[in-house]
């Protein structure tokens, strides 16, 4: 994402990966995700854009490298770090006479740079870290579904570099798209990604429980969060109350910053409690079905399987934990997603795939899941909908609806 983001700011870039496939895709102009406006980039860029799977080919060609392969969780949240291991061998096994920076925007913990990643490049290279080679902390702020305009449109970028000469490139390098850069030390930008993560998990879960408190007085948390929002202190956006969070940052993030704080001896009673909040708000979509319809031997329809709308990511998707419970239920499921049915079919080969949203409507009671745009299109009139994320048109027509949060 960010390689061809910076591609379409006119620079050269080249892609360095271990899966052939994915780059093949990439040279040849095809995005190897489903994330809308990425595909356009690669192919207006294209002269622009190279791929290798040699990491010292394209170290050696280049200023700089941005380190971003994942840092998944490990059974007890913490991060794993071994693929930003591993490049952090080859970058700095590459190093050589040439100044060179290395920029880390995987997501790592406070410390991970200085105390894991520039001792590896340091020993493996045989240089100085801020005096032979550059590096300084770049977080991500992209959301999936909407990266290309996060990218362009961002509320600021953060450079976390004790390092004067990797400040000024990186600080230059952003200057284009003319947003706030706030320059720091390195440790510093690295708790400002997983902080801000933490915090917008922690806003989702305080309105998903206030949300419930509303729910009881029949009231609409979504009118109570546009009030609560005018507020400039709070700010109205992630307060849409409903299922609750899910991706491949939020619930990561805030599992291995619970972990860390463990092992720093650091208490994080909220963030537990957020993690706590989220992982209920499921199993209160299949108790308001069940208020209206016992569901053993029924068929229930799920429309949307992504985490969000606008991508086919499943990782963490609030679909994973709602279905199982209505399997353990006993309801026979039938599901539909515009893409993310393919991801899913491998978490779940036994339920019915519908081929169109108007199926899934046949079944005895619907629960909607994603916010796709489409679902705002379908004909709810004499359905029952349990709705996890507030589609209008199913409040307007449906025959019984209940809303999760309203
Ligand atoms: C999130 C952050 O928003 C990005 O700033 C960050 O860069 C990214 O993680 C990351 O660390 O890489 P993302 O997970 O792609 O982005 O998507 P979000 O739009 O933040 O949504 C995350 C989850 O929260 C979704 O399941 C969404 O349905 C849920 N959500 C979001 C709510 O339930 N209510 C809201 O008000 C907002």
């Amino acid at each position: 994402m960010t390689g061809a983001c910076l591609a379409e700011m006119g620079h050269r870039v080249r892609f360095v990966g271990r899966d052939t496939g994915k780059l093949d895709a990439i040279r040849a102009g095809k995005s190897p995700i489903f994330e809308p406006g990425l595909e356009e980039l690669l192919v207006k860029n294209r002269e622009r854009i190279e791929t290798t799977t040699d990491i010292a080919d394209a170290v050696h060609r280049t200023d700089l490298s941005f380190i971003c392969v994942g840092t998944p969780p490990h059974n007890d949240g913490s991060s794993d770090l071994s693929q930003v291991e591993t490049v952090s061998h080859a970058i700095g096994n590459a190093l050589d006479t040439w100044h060179h920076t290395v920029v880390v925007k995987s997501t790592v913990l406070p410390g991970t740079i200085e105390e894991v990643i520039i001792p590896i490049l340091e020993t493996e290279s045989g240089k100085k870290a801020f005096a032979d080679f550059g590096i300084a902390s770049n977080p991500e702020f992209l959301k999936e579904g909407t990266a290309v305009q996060d990218f362009f449109h961002t509320d600021r970028v953060v450079i976390g570099t004790q390092d004067p000469r990797s400040k000024e490139l990186l600080e230059s390098l952003y200057s284009p798209l003319q947003v706030p850069v706030f320059s720091t030390t390195i440790r510093v930008s690295e708790m400002i990604k997983f902080a801000s993560n933490a915090f917008l998990a922690t806003k989702i879960s305080f309105a998903n429980e206030v949300g419930n408190l509303c729910k009881e007085h029949g009231i609409d948390s979504y009118e109570v969060f546009a009030g609560v929002g005018l507020d400039t202190r709070i700010s109205p956006s992630f307060f849409r109350s409903g299922l609750g969070f899910g991706g491949s940052c939020f619930p990561k993030d805030v599992g291995a910053l619970i972990a860390h704080a463990k092992d720093k001896g650091v208490d994080t009673r909220i963030l537990s409690s957020v993690i706590a909040t989220n992982d209920d708000q499921p199993e209160h979509m299949v108790s308001l079905l069940q208020k209206h319809l016992p569901v053993r031997d029924r068929t229930i329809g799920v429309l949307g399987l992504a985490f969000k709308p606008d991508t086919d990511d499943i990782r963490e998707s609030r679909a994973i934990p709602l279905i199982k419970s209505l399997l353990n239920a006993g309801a026979r499921v039938i599901v539909y997603d515009p893409v993310a049915m393919d991801n899913f079919r491998h978490l779940f080969p036994d339920l019915t795939y519908a081929s169109s949203p108007t199926e899934v409507l046949t079944a005895d009671a619907v629960l909607i899941v994603t916010e796709w745009k489409a679902f705002e299109t379908l004909d709810y009139r004499g359905k029952l909908v349990i709705d996890g994320r507030r589609i209008r048109k199913a409040r307007e027509e449906a025959a019984v609806y209940e809303g999760l949060c309203w």
